[in-house]
């Protein structure tokens, strides 16, 4: 078993954040995402935070499983309450991806790349994956979750997993304490977040997410992609619009790519 998380430690260390006095911590749960919606409808507070140690019924984009080992990787759920409207919840999506990024390399050294919209990849495998789920009315975000999966000390993947998931571990030839990367995590999401949600600074943050995705994300142009959108398609990736949707260039003209998943299309040799 790997070591464990300490809430109280946890506390201390985000002391003064917008998740101060909110964190909850698991040993075992279903999904932290359904539950962080779950205390939502009851009226938890903007910033609430769910961690576990496990869970038996992990949640992934598209309707896939989360692989949660135990003690192994770092599953957490932060509940918002953002001022946002919500055809706008793709920023969140973008911002997570970007924090996310950041903290890894910062706890670790290792330079994750972004897999549109946010999937954190290393040497091409998925390393941590991120589910934003939302409640909004017709025009606003009544509330956001969002989840966060990092596959941090696994030495091994089920077979079915092994040629596209990898963790941070087998990258960086070592173990990495989850306590230190997931305080990170959050510190650099609260300062994503920050900017994103008061509307006086929402449209610079954007602009400045807009731009740091081509820096940091390989995918973004250039890539020849499949797209599971609208039946599939391929198509080379031609930057982001002003609303973060990725552009594919394909044979028939530019597409946005609105909910799929991408994934590279290599060629046929
Ligand atoms: C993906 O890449 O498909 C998204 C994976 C998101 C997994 C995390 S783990 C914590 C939270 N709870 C869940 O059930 N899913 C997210």
């Amino acid at each position: 078993m790997g070591e464990t998380l300490d809430l109280d430690v946890l506390q201390k260390s985000l002391a003064g954040t917008i998740f101060d006095g909110k964190l909850h911590l698991f040993p075992s749960i279903e999904s932290t995402n359904t539950h962080a919606m779950q205390e939502a409808a009851k009226g938890a507070p903007h910033g609430s935070v769910y961690i576990a140690e496990e869970q038996t019924a992990g949640r992934g984009r598209g309707d896939h499983a989360w692989h949660s080992e135990p003690y192994s990787g770092i599953y957490v759920s932060i509940l918002l309450r953002p001022q946002l409207a919500a055809a706008d919840g793709l920023w969140l999506s973008l911002a997570t991806g970007l924090a996310v990024q950041r903290a890894i390399e910062n706890v670790t050294g290792l330079v994750t790349d972004i897999r549109w919209p946010n999937d954190l990849l290393s040497n091409g495998k998925k390393v941590g994956g991120i589910l934003v789920e939302m409640n909004a009315e017709a025009s606003r975000i009544r509330h956001a979750v969002i989840g966060i999966g990092i596959n941090v000390n696994q030495r091994q993947f089920p077979a079915e997993l092994r040629s596209q998931a990898t963790s941070l571990r087998l990258e960086a030839g070592r173990g990495i304490e989850r306590r230190d990367l997931l305080i990170e995590i959050l510190r650099c999401l609260q300062k994503e977040i920050d900017s994103l949600i008061q509307p006086e600074s929402f449209a610079s943050a954007c602009l400045e997410i807009l731009g740091r995705l081509e820096r940091k994300s390989t995918w973004i142009r250039g890539k020849q992609v499949f797209v599971d959108e609208a039946g599939g398609y391929t198509g080379v990736t031609a930057g982001l619009d002003e609303k973060g949707f990725l552009r594919v260039q394909t044979d028939d003209g530019v597409r946005r790519v609105l909910s799929g998943g991408v994934r590279e299309q290599l060629a046929k040799g």
